[in-house]
């Protein structure tokens, strides 16, 4: 059966740890869906894979291309895909318009946004309102990295209750999951506990309803990763060496 939005929320009640990586392709797609992954984000994080330095400049075309091709590979999981920087926090229309795309070019059922301020809070209301459903996104919001830099947030009590009270703005929004990045441990489980929608952590604690990676970081297949991320596999020196036998192979007659 296919995981529905819905799905996610009763899984919140009855404990049931919710998992989800990134894809941003067809073939990495399947692996993921076939292994049992109940989300898959196509995250702007897309941009480790595109040589690019930050997210900043992924675009909203080069999201639809490769959440669609995300999608033709995925069969059980929920497709949750990114809007890229600047293509939904200019107005409410820009940011229906976005989501709407990709909604109707992929195939995919969500769209997650970052930020918890006022007028995003309302954005979020008024895209939930016409029937897209979105993931939020709090704590460390990669797409202002220019702000942030990449550190830990909500380290100080006043920053902890904004992150908090944005998160509340956004269950009341209608998010139907929202991601916790980077954040104290504590801060999550505090949020966890508030919400009755589930928090998807990253960096953010073993409390979180469930958690998320980027699949490239678990893979050993980043330049560089974050210090929350686990590698699970070192597919760079799997891959270096396959690449290496098989040019030995070929300039020694061996192959074919
Ligand atoms: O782009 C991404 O991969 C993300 C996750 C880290 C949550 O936003
Ligand atoms: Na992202």
């Amino acid at each position: 059966m296919p995981v529905t939005t819905q799905q996610l929320i009763q899984w919140k009640q009855q404990g049931r740890a919710i998992t989800a990586l990134t894809a941003w392709d067809y073939a990495i797609a399947q692996l993921i869906d076939a292994a049992g992954v109940d989300l898959i984000l196509v995250g702007d994080s897309m941009a480790v894979v595109l040589g690019y330095e930050t997210t900043l400049p992924i675009t909203l075309e080069e999201m639809l291309f490769h959440a669609k091709a995300v999608r033709r590979g995925v069969k059980r999981a929920l497709v949750v895909v990114d809007l890229p920087f600047l293509t939904y926090q200019e107005s409410v229309a820009q940011a229906m318009h976005s989501a709407g795309r990709i909604l109707k070019e992929t195939g995919a059922q969500a769209v997650k946004l970052e930020g918890g301020y006022p007028a995003m809070v309302e954005t979020i209301a008024r895209l939930v309102q016409a029937g897209i459903p979105v993931m939020g996104h709090v704590g460390l919001t990669p797409q202002s990295v220019h702000q942030l830099g990449l550190r830990q947030q909500g380290k100080t009590e006043a920053q902890a209750e904004r992150i908090l009270n944005e998160a509340i703005a956004l269950e009341q929004a209608g998010v139907f999951a929202i991601v916790l990045e980077h954040i104290p441990a504590d801060l999550a489980r505090n949020i966890t506990e508030k919400l009755s929608i589930p928090t998807i952590g990253i960096g953010a604690g073993a409390d979180c309803d469930g958690q998320v990676l980027v699949t490239s970081d678990i893979l050993g297949l980043s330049a560089k990763q974050p210090p929350f991320a686990k590698t699970y596999t070192n597919l760079r020196e799997i891959i270096t060496q396959a690449v290496q036998d098989y040019a030995v192979e070929v300039r020694e007659g061996k192959f074919p």
